[in-house]
């Protein structure tokens, strides 16, 4: 079976709680459930880091990942700064669809700074968690 993975990094385990007028009031276990209930011919993994190498790490392994057709990452403030994460988007080869859940290009100057998109296949971003799904329809198609 097909397999998408999604990586989301840092401080996004506290989605639901975290600046929930930015962010929204659902944490992503509870959006994942029904996320998969969207896309039952597709194998959807879900992983977390709040660290920089392990999500270089998480993206390594879910290139070598059986069945897998491409990741959805949420690199969150390491996108602003991450040229380890950059180099891991280019030195794998499947594609990487980045999200962000918030507008970044609405809100301060430093969020504007992307070091991942030019490695990305593309972004999804300021439409909330529904964005995770439209990604992950973008690596099907
Ligand atoms: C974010 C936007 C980032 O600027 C921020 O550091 C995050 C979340 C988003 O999903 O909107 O942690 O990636």
């Amino acid at each position: 079976m097909n397999r998408v993975e999604i990586i989301n990094g840092p401080n996004l385990n506290l989605l639901g709680t975290r600046e929930p007028e930015i962010y929204g009031n659902q944490s992503f276990e509870d959006y994942l459930v029904g996320l998969k209930m969207r896309f039952t011919g597709v194998e959807i993994g879900y992983s977390q880091s709040n660290v920089e190498g392990e999500i270089v790490n998480l993206l390594q392994a879910a290139a070598q990942a059986e069945g897998c057709v491409g990741i959805v990452l949420n690199a969150a403030a390491y996108t602003h700064t991450s040229i380890a994460i950059a180099d891991a988007i280019k030195a794998i080869h499947i594609p990487v669809v980045l999200v962000h859940v918030s507008n970044v290009y609405a809100r301060e100057v430093e969020r504007k700074t992307d070091l991942l998109v030019s490695s990305a296949r593309g972004l999804i971003c300021g439409l909330g968690l529904n964005g995770y799904e439209l990604a992950v329809r973008a690596l099907l198609c």
